[in-house]
């Protein structure tokens, strides 16, 4: 069974998916933290992020591998833990401009199909119910306020010791959406079969049984 989540920034897809997959024995696949290891492999070697083919020619033979941990999932990128390093601001600020670079967005869906290919599976991400798992069984669009988005961001941000404004993290979402839903190949979007929630007042466990109760109906 597939699960698709998307929606915009700090939308709570992740906290919500990661909770669902555990729930359900299902993996998680986290598609944005991906884009981010693309992103921070870039600057790290400092290619222009729009030059396409350079980037490629270092992405082919990337390796991004997941591992379970206690405190959520690691990232780890040719072995290197870069948990923390692609939410560091910097990876934050470029990767919808990596992510909007087409060959990586077809490099990084394969990658993404493979990993859904043998097991039951929830994704998030932006483009998982509309190109990756199209025919995904499930598949929910989550939304929030701005606000609402930022604050979560915020608090996340300071357990994990990023001092970043709530004010700045507005900003910083809104741009990004921006950019996301404004790209050529393959956009934010809600697929027209999709199951929208704003989860702007609900709670995690709320959200968490709303889904749980699409599964029940879609298995
Ligand atoms: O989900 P997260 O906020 O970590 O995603 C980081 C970025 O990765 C997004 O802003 C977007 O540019 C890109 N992304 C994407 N397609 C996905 C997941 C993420 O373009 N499926």
């Amino acid at each position: 069974m597939q699960i698709a989540i998307d929606g915009p920034a700090g939308s709570g897809k992740s906290t919500i998916a990661k909770l669902v997959a555990t729930k359900l024995g299902f993996i998680y696949c986290d598609t944005g933290a991906m884009y981010r290891t693309a992103t921070v492999m870039a600057l790290r070697k400092n290619l222009p992020l729009d030059d396409e083919a350079a980037i490629m020619d270092q992405l082919k033979d990337l390796t991004i591998t997941f591992k379970p941990s206690a405190e959520g999932q690691l990232v780890f990128m040719d072995g290197e833990d870069v948990t923390l390093a692609i939410r560091e601001p910097d990876a934050t600020n470029n990767v919808s401009q990596v992510s909007a670079l087409p060959q990586v967005r077809e490099n990084m869906v394969a990658r993404q199909r493979e990993i859904a290919a043998n097991n039951d599976i929830v994704m998030d991400g932006r483009d998982i119910g509309t190109t990756v798992l199209p025919n995904a069984e499930v598949k929910v669009f989550m939304v929030a306020s701005v606000a609402t988005r930022a604050q979560r961001r915020h608090k996340e941000n300071v357990e994990k010791g990023i001092m970043t404004s709530v004010a700045d993290l507005e900003k910083e979402i809104a741009e990004r959406d921006r950019k996301d839903s404004s790209r050529a190949v393959s956009p934010l979007r809600k697929a027209a079969d999709a199951v929208e929630i704003d989860s702007s007042n609900m709670t995690i466990d709320e959200e968490v049984a709303e889904i749980l109760t699409l599964v029940k109906t879609r298995r």
